[in-house]
């Protein structure tokens, strides 16, 4: 969960780009990322997130049943860029977010946006409504061309963050031998006895109610190998994009400049036709 994150990393992103919620998440499934290409300063805008998967698929609850996937995500924006107050979100954009609500990775770090456990089923495309911000009153926003990191998960994770494995995951054996007892456990989950024949120790591993069990009594099995398979459908993916805070005078610069272009065009093909009319005036047989 991002709340996972938030408590155990002060910064979602790592030195290495790498978001945080991958350490726990440990399959790789992709994500998207559509902003517009530049944006004026003071505007709101949206920034939609995609964590596609296939929506028949049920997963593994932590009860060991099977359920649908909820999605979550992280959104880093460039310093100074922030949710956008619910009064200045425009109507198209409110019906498109539903009934989502975002919150900051930290109160004093509105740049970080964070989102989920949400139904994947209804909110697998994410749509966050920004605000940018205006350097005109904001000294640390520049005119410039900003990075934007996205984050996006469907499915539970693999690891807690006590560092116990969650029931997703593969379970291995803990030493070489024969399995020489398999016990159901009431609840769900196996008990296995693995004996090891070179020093006749014994050893017992637990599997939780989820992973199904790819090993029998009888069986020779190898250290670190699997007895489960792997019920983990989800996965975490991340994604960057680029925006430019554009400043509105230079877009105004640049028509004006455009507009003078045209201009000196048609004057040059006038006086062109008023010489041609002299040479014309000119010309004696
Ligand atoms: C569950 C997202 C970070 C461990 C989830 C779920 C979402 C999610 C959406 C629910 C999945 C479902 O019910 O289908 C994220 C995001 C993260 C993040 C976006 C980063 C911002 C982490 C971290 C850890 C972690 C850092 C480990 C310390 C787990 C576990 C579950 C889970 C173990 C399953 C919990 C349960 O059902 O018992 N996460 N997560 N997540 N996450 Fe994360």
């Amino acid at each position: 969960y991002p709340i996972f994150a938030q408590q155990a990393y002060e910064n979602p992103r790592e030195a290495t780009g790498r978001i945080v919620c991958a350490n726990c998440h440990l399959a790789k499934k992709p994500v998207e990322i559509e902003v517009p290409q530049s944006v004026l300063p003071d505007t709101v805008f949206e920034a939609v997130v995609k964590i596609p998967y296939d929506k028949q698929i049920k997963q593994v609850l932590a009860n060991g049943k099977k359920g649908t996937l909820n999605v979550g995500a992280v959104l880093i924006l460039p310093e100074g860029f922030e949710l956008a107050p619910p009064d200045r979100i425009y109507p198209e954009i409110k019906e498109k977010i539903g009934d989502l609500y975002f919150q900051n990775y930290r109160p004093n770090q509105k740049n970080i946006l964070i989102i989920g456990p949400v139904p994947g089923q209804k909110y697998s495309e994410i749509v966050f409504p920004i605000l940018s911000p205006n350097p005109a009153t904001n000294k640390a926003a520049h005119f410039l061309k900003y990075p934007i990191y996205v984050g996006g998960n469907r499915g539970r994770g693999q690891i807690y963050p006590d560092g116990s494995k969650s029931n997703n995951t593969v379970y291995n054996a803990s030493a070489t031998g024969k399995v020489s007892k398999i016990v159901r456990k009431e609840k769900g989950g196996y008990q296995i006895t693995i004996d090891n024949p070179s020093d006749g120790r014994q050893v017992v591993d637990f599997v939780p109610p989820g992973p199904e069990l790819l090993v029998s009594e009888g069986e020779f099995i190898k250290a670190d190998q699997s007895l489960t398979n792997n019920p983990n459908v989800g996965g975490f993916g991340q994604e960057n994009a680029e925006i430019v805070l554009q400043d509105p005078l230079r877009v105004q610069g640049l028509l004006l400049f455009l507009a003078s272009v045209v201009l000196a065009q048609i004057f040059l093909v006038l006086k062109k036709k008023q010489f041609e009319k002299v040479q014309l005036v000119e010309m004696n047989f």
